[in-house]
């Protein structure tokens, strides 16, 4: 049955097929060259989030003999089998994060873990989608900020999500290398640094509707090689999006990121 998907659905399918070619391309590239540094030594790689994979880089995906899928929109595997026809994936539409009641799961990552063991997982820009998916969240929020790094131990693991998003954000092309401890602030004031003038409109507390805040700013704060860049979903629309990755054989040296212009 299709049900209304406030972080994805039929409208996300939309967006993608108008914008996917014209206005992601920066976005898409990033990712791929992300991914190119991350080396995990699994070859079962465990997706959380693809929706159609619009995002995901195929030779990065052919590198797996095994892909699983976590998604719960019903959609999603037909549109991932349509752009990524070389691969079989399996798909799953359990939902880890949110129980039939509606209630957040704070154990959603160990579970990930017992139903795939030993797989490498990436999540898909979901992790800051978290807050749409249920109210329940905000108030287990630093719980699951503390219990998210204990919680991938043991794991290769990757992610990219949204930090924060606006409207009418001045675009740039530019990535930043985020150093550890960094805020939700800080990240604002770079990416708007060539525009003072949204900047001084810009009151974090005072005015919301400028910038939404996906409460996952300091979900890995203490990682070094962390990457932020703008993500222009739409012709209005544009998303501050973090990328880091761990993988227990490679530990990351500032080299592997010097193919980004920092
Ligand atoms: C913002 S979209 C990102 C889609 C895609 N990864 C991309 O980057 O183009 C978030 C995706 O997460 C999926 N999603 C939402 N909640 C989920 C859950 N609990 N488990 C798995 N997938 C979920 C949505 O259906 C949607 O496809």
């Amino acid at each position: 049955m299709l049900k209304w998907n406030p972080t994805g659905g039929l409208f996300y399918h939309w967006l993608a097929f108008k914008y996917s070619h014209r206005l992601w391309e920066h976005h898409k590239e990033t990712i791929s060259l992300w991914l190119n540094s991350w080396q995990p030594s699994s070859s079962h790689l465990v997706l959380v989030g693809p929706s159609g994979g619009y995002s995901l880089p195929n030779k990065f995906l052919k590198k797996f003999e095994n892909i699983s899928a976590l998604e719960i929109d019903p959609l999603a595997p037909w549109f991932f089998q349509l752009n990524h026809k070389n691969l079989n994936t399996k798909f799953y539409n359990e939902n880890f994060f949110v129980s039939s009641s509606k209630k957040f799961n704070i154990n959603a990552i160990a579970d990930i873990k017992n139903k795939f063991p030993g797989a490498a997982i990436l999540f898909c820009n979901l992790l800051g989608q978290l807050p749409l998916l249920t109210k329940d969240f905000s108030c287990k929020q630093t719980e699951w900020t503390k219990k998210i790094s204990e919680d991938l131990k043991g794991v290769d693991w990757a992610s990219f999500h949204d930090i924060w998003s606006g409207k009418n954000i001045p675009h740039s092309n530019s990535i930043r290398k985020v150093p550890s401890d960094s805020s939700l602030n800080e990240s604002i004031h770079f990416f708007f640094n060539n525009d003072k003038k949204t900047l001084k409109e810009f009151r974090p507390n005072r005015n919301p509707s400028i910038i939404t805040d996906h409460g996952t700013a300091d979900l890995f704060l203490k990682h070094t090689h962390r990457i932020q860049w703008l993500w222009k979903l739409d012709l209005t629309h544009s998303h501050c999006i973090e990328a880091v990755h761990y993988s227990q054989s490679h530990q990351l040296s500032p080299q592997d990121l010097k193919v980004f212009t920092l």
